[in-house]
């Protein structure tokens, strides 16, 4: 028996170095996948990876700057499955890099948009079909810049301190009535946003520094943040609401 088994769950940000791991470790332990992301063709590959894996998974495009694509998306789960039981709301965009001062409104908007208030929506709406449902469990993805500060971050790290009071809020709202409500907070974690970002020559020593800071020295996989995320969406997590579980390699530790 798995720890997710037959339960309905949503993962947004499917496509991405987090989302499509964490869908793999999910989907072994037996839920009932529903694998959201902007980008399409990475989405319907992920869904099909679990499938290659003997995984229950189907992928459904979603923009998460638009409430009505969130509700869509929430709609076609219940309507495919029935129910929801749980939510990962992992989908994120990472920072420019760039001091406050040198920050548009546009880029600052963006991330906030993004990483904090599409975590909002979906909760809201994730909320309501768990409440008809007779509850739930969502995981929010913050990471350990919802902690601490970063040179170059000031909009994201905004955005994931954002996501951790989200977090700590609708656990309160919601525990009495059956949905908990906690934040996975990564340390730095081998995926295509951190390519991204150590791939510019600049940040190469920023990147070793950074490694060095985790007591492990290392990054993290993919998959190891899933581990947590499983934990926590399952009954074994029964009594854990409005949480910040850093899995971090220590980064938030020394
Ligand atoms: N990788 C790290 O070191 C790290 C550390 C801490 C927190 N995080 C967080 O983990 C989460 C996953 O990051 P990742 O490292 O896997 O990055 P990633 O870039 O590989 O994946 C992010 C995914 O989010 C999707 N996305 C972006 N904008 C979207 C939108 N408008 N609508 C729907 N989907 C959208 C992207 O298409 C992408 O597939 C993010 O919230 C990120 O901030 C990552």
């Amino acid at each position: 028996m798995g720890a997710l088994d037959g339960k309905a769950i949503i993962v947004t940000g499917a496509a991405g170095g987090i989302g499509a791991a964490a869908a793999l470790v999910l989907a072994a332990a037996g839920a009932r996948l529903v694998l959201s992301d902007v980008n399409a063709a990475s989405g319907e590959a992920a869904a099909q990876a679990v499938r290659d894996a003997g995984g229950e998974a189907v992928f459904v495009a979603a923009d998460l700057a638009s409430e009505e694509a969130i509700a869509a998306l929430v709609a076609k789960t219940v309507q495919m499955y029935g129910r929801l039981d749980g939510a990962f709301n992992n989908a994120g965009v990472e920072q420019r890099n760039k001091p406050l001062d040198e920050l548009t409104l546009d880029e600052w908007d963006l991330a906030i948009r993004i990483d904090l208030t599409a975590v909002f929506l979906c909760i809201k709406h994730q909320v309501k079909a768990m409440l008809g449902g007779g509850g739930g469990a969502i995981v929010n993805t913050a990471s350990s810049l919802g902690q601490v500060g970063l040179a170059g971050a000031s909009e994201y790290c905004a955005a994931k301190h954002g996501v951790i009071g989200l977090t700590r809020a609708a656990g309160a709202d919601y525990g009495a009535r059956g949905v908990r409500v906690n934040a996975v907070l990564p340390g730095i974690t081998a995926t295509p946003m951190i390519e991204r970002l150590s791939g510019d020559p600049q940040l190469a020593a920023t990147f070793e520094r950074l490694k060095l800071r985790h007591s492990m020295h290392r990054f993290g996989q993919p998959s190891e943040i899933g581990d947590a995320v499983v934990w926590l969406l399952s009954d074994q997590a029964s009594f854990v609401n409005g949480a910040t579980i850093a899995v971090d390699g220590g980064y938030l530790s020394i």
